[in-house]
This record gives C-alpha cells, sequence and structure tokens, in this order.
C-alpha cells in the first residue's frame, strides 16, 4: 500500500486548500534611498527598478506604494556630505531626520517608517562606526555612544520603527536605554541580529554609495560559516529586548531562519538583500529565467522558512503578482 500524494494536487482549487504557506502584501517592508535635493529619482545600474530620491520624490513614491497596498517602508540616507564620525546622521537637519518629518507629515499611520541605523552610509570611510585606528576596524564602543544618539535623532523625527544594521555588540541594549530614558518607551526595535558579512550587499553600496574605502566587514558582521553563532546573535538581541529579530542575506541562510524561529516566539524578518534582488532581475532581462514565477517560489520559500515579514526590493512586483491572483 502507498500513499497517493496527487489527491491533494489534482486541481487548482484543492491545491489551494491544501497549501501550506500563503504571501500576502501585509508582510513586505519596501526600502527607500533618500538624497539631498528637489526632483532627483536617478536609477541605479546595479540594481534595476531601485532609485535613490530626494524627498519629494519619495513622497510621490509613498503615494504609488499605498496604491498598491505597501505601507510599510525603510528608510537609508545618502547624505551631501560625509566624515569620519557620520555627522550627517547625528543632526536634526541630516537627510534621515528630514525624511522622516516629511513622510510622517503627509502620511500619518498610513506609512509605517522604519530606519536603518547605521554610519556606512555617512563616513567618508564607509565603515559602519567611528575607526579605531590601531585596530584596524571599528570601535564598538565609541560608535554604541553615537548609536544612541542617532536613535534619538529618528525617534525625535517621528520615526516608527528603529533597526540597527550595524553589527555593534551591545547596540540594542544601548538604544533601548536611550529610547526609555527619552520617554520613547512604545518604540520598537527590529534588530538586524544575525547578519553575515555577505558579498551579496555589492550592490546595495552602490546605490547607498556605502562601500568601505579600504579592508571590509568581517570584524563585526558574521561569517557566513557559523551556524551556532548565528543562533546566539539573534538570542543575544532578544535578550537585549529587541522586538523583532532579522536575518540578512535571506536566500542562502534559510536554514538560519528555521533554527531561529524555533528558537525564539519573537516576530522573524528576513532581508532579500540587493544582490538577491540584482540576481533574479539581471536572469529576467536576459530572458533567462520566468521572473514571476521565480520571484514568487523566492518569497514563499522565505515565509516557509519561518520568516513572518520580508524586506524587499521587488516589493512592488509582489504586489502586483498578488492582485493579479497571481500566486
Ligand atoms: C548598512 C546596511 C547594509 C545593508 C543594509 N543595511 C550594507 C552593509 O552592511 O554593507 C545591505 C542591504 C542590501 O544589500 O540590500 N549596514
Ligand atoms: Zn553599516
Amino acid at each position: 500500500m502507498f500513499k497517493r500524494f496527487r489527491r491533494v494536487r489534482i486541481n487548482k482549487t484543492i491545491r489551494e486548500l491544501a497549501e501550506e504557506t500563503r504571501l500576502d502584501i501585509k508582510d513586505f517592508i519596501y526600502p527607500l534611498f533618500i538624497k539631498e535635493g528637489r526632483g532627483e529619482r536617478k536609477e541605479v545600474v546595479s540594481m534595476p527598478g531601485v532609485f535613490q530620491m530626494s524627498i519629494d520624490e519619495a513622497l510621490k513614491e509613498c503615494e504609488e506604494l499605498l496604491g498598491l497596498g505597501i505601507n510599510k517602508i525603510v528608510l537609508f540616507g545618502i547624505p551631501e556630505t560625509k566624515d569620519s564620525i557620520g555627522s550627517d546622521a547625528l543632526s536634526d537637519e541630516g537627510i534621515i531626520a528630514k525624511a522622516i518629518r516629511a513622510i510622517k507629515k503627509h502620511f500619518g499611520q498610513n506609512m509605517l517608517v522604519i530606519t536603518d541605523l547605521c554610519f556606512c552610509e555617512y563616513t567618508d570611510h564607509g565603515h559602519c562606526g567611528i575607526l579605531d585606528l590601531e585596530l584596524g576596524s571599528v570601535d564598538n564602543d565609541a560608535t554604541l555612544e553615537i548609536t544612541a544618539r542617532q536613535a534619538l535623532v529618528h525617534a525625535n523625527a517621528g520615526v516608527d520603527m528603529i533597526a540597527p544594521s550595524g553589527m555593534m555588540d551591545g547596540a540594542v541594549e544601548t538604544i533601548r536605554e536611550a529610547l526609555d530614558g527619552a520617554g520613547f518607551v512604545n518604540l520598537p526595535i527590529m534588530s538586524y541580529s544575525t547578519k553575515f558579512a555577505s558579498a551579496y550587499y555589492g550592490p546595495f553600496r552602490d546605490v547607498a554609495e556605502s562601500a568601505p574605502s579600504f579592508g571590509d566587514r568581517k570584524s563585526y558582521q558574521m561569517n557566513p560559516a557559523n551556524r551556532r553563532e548565528a543562533l546566539a546573535e539573534s538570542l543575544e538581541d532578544e535578550a537585549q529586548g529587541a522586538d523583532i529579530l532579522m536575518i540578512k542575506p535571506a536566500l542562502a541562510y534559510l536554514d538560519i531562519v528555521r533554527e531561529i524561529r524555533d528558537a525564539t516566539l519573537l516576530p522573524i524578518c528576513v532581508y532579500n538583500v540587493s544582490g538577491e534582488y540584482s540576481m533574479l532581475k539581471f536572469a529576467a532581462n536576459a530572458g533567462i529565467i520566468d521572473y514571476d514565477k521565480v520571484l514568487m517560489e523566492t518569497m514563499v520559500s522565505f515565509k516557509r522558512a519561518g520568516a513572518d515579514m520580508i524586506i524587499s526590493y521587488h516589493a512592488k512586483d509582489v504586489a502586483k503578482l498578488l492582485k493579479g491572483g497571481n500566486s
């Protein structure tokens, strides 16, 4: 006697009934790259369909997103001037503070605004914090001090959630204390809790103009070979007070997503990163894959692995496909 699995696959309706995992546009967060100026909208060669935008253009983009059912965004700032400590990120008149205020003013609670909290887009050396020249890397504890200050800049501008991405030890605890001390007890932290030192970030660094001018990020981001440490990193951020955990990149790390899912009760986000996006876009443009189908198969794999939410440059395409009933 053998089992006939195809009984529940035999037609579309019964397949629907037996479907275990489903995509919902409500689970998606769309990244926006904000620069100074007016009327600026510049496509990035390495990421077709992704633009650097001035604030006025970002407001138009938000209208479009809401029309597609996307009401969660994560902001990255591209400042006009960079320096050794990323001062633009510490100013209430910096690009990100201005962007938060403008978007919240126009859209209020209709658009959930998350900020990526890091320094690599703001420093002239492109590293994620203050350098310790003797160490030849980022000074963890000095960076924590400016991390707290950056968090308060975002909070004062009206952000809805802060997402620290620098992989500094103690960042979540530092930010939580700073926020609570200033009365922002209800402002959640989504930690990039398990973030690998990945070559999949390549195209992002073109968009965000944040490539390190020397060396790499291996002394603060994780070794892709390490599974136990990946788990420990996320559990530590939970202990420090993170409200949502994140695994990044997504596709090459679905085993890690599953393990963290099984080890925590917190919500889990995956970041479907720039390199993952560009691989699909360029393969599609070359006529090698059926983009729509590969896209949806990829997205459902994240949820099947245990992610509750997905940050993705594909979110607008996903929205259109879901609207068309093409899931
Ligand atoms: C900033 C940051 C990076 C990404 C998100 N936040 C770049 C990096 O760590 O080098 C990568 C996102 C992507 O590749 O899409 N630290
Ligand atoms: Zn960084």
